[in-house]
């Protein structure tokens, strides 16, 4: 048994509070079968290696910033908040490459005016999000902040790479945060985020941006799909997990074995997030998972886990909840969070 880290330096500012949640899933499903029609592969391989059965996906015009929307408003109803001062979109698939896709989210809410922008850090988009609203709330510059996590994931995948068809989906999760103080429900603990740029091709795609734009060379019609070397990255996924989240529950002054009550774990794999939960201590029964219906939904995934855990009665207010990420950059991240009592709008 580890001994209680010492306490973090006390924060200035106000604190960032969880005061309202939403989640969206498109329509359309899509199940192992499905996938087996079209690729090598099976629902038994898809399973055992991922545990996934099913998984959302848009509908073909459907764009990230449709499935933002929906999450967003949601949250905000759920916060009974009319207009946030700011609102941040984490999001791997924006609706074009220029501009940001967050002006047109605020302006189809109804939020023409306010602070609005995109925020790129791959899976682990709603964590760097999260720090990056904390940020506007504690140097005075937002009380309010909406914060969405969206990917229209399936719009980058190659459908015929069953590497990553087989994983990846459709979601978009969208919390409220207010300021606040660090001692009351909601607050969000102190943040541990990181990168490894020196391992930024794992997971890319190596068309359209300017590094292709500018080698004088036509993008390859397959440059523009997502591409994951699915093997490496799985390694990484679980060391980076497991320490952030162990330095973000030494930050809360939580030992992850007896004082965690719910692992919120972005939803890589099923295998990655029971590989995490054993490295910390943490127990299956304490593990929130959507995975199986829900798959691999990029940004999006710990709103989304976390919004229909409350919906299923399986996060309740007062849990401690340790929330961690991984994915492409290299980038990761964790933080600690006492559940608020907030209803999914
Ligand atoms: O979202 C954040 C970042 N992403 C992740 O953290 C995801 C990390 N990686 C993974 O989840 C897993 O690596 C995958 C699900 C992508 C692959 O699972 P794996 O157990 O690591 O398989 P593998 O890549 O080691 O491949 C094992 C075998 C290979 O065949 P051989 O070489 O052993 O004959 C693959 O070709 O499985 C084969 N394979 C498949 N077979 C059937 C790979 N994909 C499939 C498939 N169906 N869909």
């Amino acid at each position: 048994m580890t001994a209680p880290a010492p306490a973090a330096p006390a924060r200035t500012g106000p604190a960032a509070v969880i005061c309202g949640i939403g989640s969206y899933l498109p329509p359309d499903v899509v199940t192992n079968d499905d996938l087996v029609a079209r690729l090598d592969t099976s629902d038994e391989w898809i399973r055992t290696r991922t545990g996934i059965a099913t998984r959302h996906v848009v509908s073909p015009g459907t764009a990230t910033s449709e499935l933002a929307v929906e999450a967003g408003r949601r949250a905000l109803e759920s916060a009974g908040v009319d207009r946030p001062d700011a609102l941040v979109l984490a999001t791997t698939t924006p609706d074009r490459l220029c501009p940001a896709t967050a002006p047109e989210v605020a302006a189809r809410l109804g939020l023409t005016g306010i602070a609005a922008f995109d925020v790129s850090a791959v899976c682990t988009g709603f964590l760097y999000g999260l720090a990056t609203a904390e940020g506007l709330i504690a140097a005075g510059l937002a009380e309010r902040v909406l914060l969405i996590a969206a990917d229209a994931f399936t719009t980058i995948i190659d459908p015929l790479d069953r590497g990553t068809s087989v994983i990846f989906a459709d979601a978009a999760g969208a919390v409220m945060l207010r300021a606040g103080t660090y001692d009351e429900p909601g607050a969000v603990g102190r943040t541990v985020l990181g990168s490894d740029g020196t391992l930024s091709d794992l997971i890319e795609v190596p068309g359209g941006g300017s590094r292709q734009r500018s080698s004088g060379v036509a993008a390859a019609p397959d440059d523009g799909w997502f591409r994951m070397r699915g093997r490496e990255t799985y390694r990484h996924a679980v060391n980076r997990m497991a320490s952030a989240s162990r330095q973000a529950a030494a930050a809360a002054r939580w030992r992850t074995e007896s004082d965690v009550d719910r692992l919120a774990a972005h939803q890589a794999n099923a295998r990655i997030l029971r590989s995490v939960a054993e490295e910390l201590g943490i127990t299956a029964a304490r593990q929130l998972s959507n995975i199986e219906h829900v798959g691999n939904t990029g940004a999006a995934s710990i709103p989304v886990l976390l919004a229909q855990s409350v919906s299923e009665g399986a996060l309740l207010p007062g849990h401690r909840v340790l929330l961690t990420a991984f994915g492409g950059g290299l980038a990761w991240g964790a933080t600690t969070v006492v559940w608020p009592d907030v209803k999914p709008g």
